[in-house]
């Protein structure tokens, strides 16, 4: 049997750090979920010490998933070792992940401390993290930029206080493969007490080689890999870890080593990580883009059809892509129909969502030909802002605007009191009228930050996903709707960031400051 590669996910964590992204805690459970459901070995749940939201969400990840390993980011600092202890203590497996940066640049300019006192450092947060746990890991933040002889050295100091993995971080993504193997190859070589922990690596896609750096680290030794589901994270993000478990999975000639990941479920969560994450994987991204076992032109449709590996390196089904046709939603389709395509894209519903999803299927169908898996998606995201205890919801809304007309909105919405509130203003725009026109029924301060619309369907009649974000109070809240009218998409999108901003002050769910 060949040695296994072991998958620590960052998508909570990590992934979280892309710019304008903030998980709720449900967000951060369900994909954890999913994660446990893919089989990873670790999931990093967080930043405790970053919010008290953060450290609640890894707590309750911590007490609710089974099976992974459950980690929490620290930096080699006693309080944020502590705060992460109080998060993942509740764990089947408890992992702390200690941090400190060790290039000259970083310790010169941004924690202003020389070599012996990063040292020390490593010495006394890594020993204080392994009197918590003994599943204790260690990271020389921007590694691929220090002094390789001071890596060895710090890498070692952290083993011998109780460091059961080391992880090698290319923290801003300068690393080339061949250089970043070497790196790994030294780290095994050079470190006397290597063989007590566990190498790891952990690309950033700078340069777009995360993957490819990630690869180079596994030939040259590393048997853990951090990543995030569809790479989003920090700045160009990190390495996909669907494309490295893909990779490792199609050439075990050559990768010589496996990993234990059920890349079924790949498909399904990388859909939700683009839902809850508002950001939308290119048409053309490996493995789980729209396109990626999409064929074009003639002469590979033909190959295709005669013999689907003339074109295809990897069998769709074997990422969870559903077999595109075989059940056909239309109007006339039934609930078992829509729970079979459910079941493909690896969706489970309570018994009273589903229904709710299948009312709302049923008015899609109603004006579409076909829905299709797509239009699903859309369908579900509008799901889960069901989900959010809507104090304010629409009842109408009527848009008058046009080249030579000032747009205007009307707006109706049912209030907490169950009363119907009405309102009407002018904006800039069609979609500006209408939010003056619930801010005027609302009156909720809150400054809009984001807004974007993606069409998720294709044709006349596609759906419209809007997200926005807005801030109040120093929380950041998203929303998202889908609806084949993008005005109407627009304001139920704000009614459920003002909705979720309306329960974090009175409770309900906590905002992640920012
Ligand atoms: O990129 C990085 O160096 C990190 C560390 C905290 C592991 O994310
Ligand atoms: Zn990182």
């Amino acid at each position: 049997m060949s040695d296994k590669v072991y998958i620590f996910d960052t998508t909570l964590r990590d992934g979280e750090q892309s710019a304008g992204v903030g998980f709720t805690i449900e967000d951060k459970l369900e994909v954890a979920r999913h994660l446990q459901r893919l089989n990873v070995d670790i999931i990093e749940a967080g930043f405790p010490v970053s919010s008290p939201g953060d450290l609640e969400a890894v707590s309750l990840i911590a007490r609710e998933i089974k099976g992974p390993v459950i980690a929490g980011l620290a930096r080699a600092a006693i309080g944020d070792i502590d705060a992460c202890w109080q998060a993942v203590r509740h764990a089947e497996t408890p992992r702390i992940h200690v941090f400190i940066s060790t290039s000259d640049m970083h310790m010169a300019h941004q924690l202003r401390k020389n070599k012996e006192d990063v040292i020390e450092m490593v010495r006394a947060t890594v020993s204080h993290a392994a009197k918590y746990t003994s599943d204790v890991e260690f990271s020389p933040m921007d590694a691929s930029r220090s002094d390789p002889e001071f890596i060895f050295q710090v890498v070692e100091a952290a083993i011998a206080e109780g460091a059961t993995t080391v992880n090698i971080p290319d923290t801003v993504g300068y690393a080339i493969p061949a250089e970043f193997g070497n790196l790994i190859k030294q780290v095994s070589e050079r470190v006397s007490n290597i063989h007590k922990a566990r190498i790891s690596i952990h690309c950033h896609n700078d340069l777009g080689m995360a993957v490819a750096n990630s690869l180079a680290g596994v030939l040259n030794g590393a048997r853990q890999v951090e990543g995030t589901i569809n790479g989003i994270g920090e700045r160009a993000g990190n390495a996909s870890i669907e494309e490295v478990i893909m990779a490792i999975r199609t050439r075990p000639d050559f990768m010589g080593v496996h990993t234990d990941v059920n890349t079924r479920e790949l498909y399904g969560l990388s859909r939700l990580v683009e839902r809850v994450s508002g950001i939308a994987t290119q048409s053309n991204k490996a493995i789980v883009g729209k396109n990626a076992f999409r064929h074009s032109s003639g002469i590979h449709q033909d190959g295709v059809l005669k013999m689907r590996e003339t074109y295809e390196i990897m069998n769709p089904a074997d990422i969870g892509i559903p077999a595109g046709g075989t059940i056909v939603l239309t109007k006339v389709s039934g609930r078992h129909g829509l729970r079979s395509r459910l079941d493909d894209l690896g969706v489970s519903l309570s018994a009273e969502e589903f229904e709710r999803v299948f009312e709302a299927f049923k008015d899609v169908a109603d004006r579409r030909d076909e829905v299709d898996d797509r239009d699903l998606e859309a369908i579900l995201s509008e799901q889960t802002s069901v989900h959010i205890a809507e104090q304010w919801t629409l009842d109408l809304v009527q848009v008058s605007a046009g080249d030579h007309a000032s747009p205007t909105a009307t707006v109706r919405l049912i209030g907490p009191d169950g009363a119907l509130h009405s309102d009407a203003a002018i904006g800039s725009g069609p979609v500006d009228a209408i939010y003056q026109a619930i801010n005027r029924v609302m009156g909720v301060q809150n400054e809009l930050t984001e807004f974007s619309v993606k069409s998720v369907t294709e044709g006349i009649d596609a759906q419209g996903e809007v997200t926005i974000r807005i801030e109040a109070d120093g929380g950041v809240y998203t929303g998202r709707a889908a609806d084949t009218d993008i005005l109407v998409a627009s304001a139920r999108a704000y009614l459920h960031a003002l909705n979720r901003h309306l329960n974090a002050v009175t409770s309900r769910e906590p905002a992640k400051s920012m």
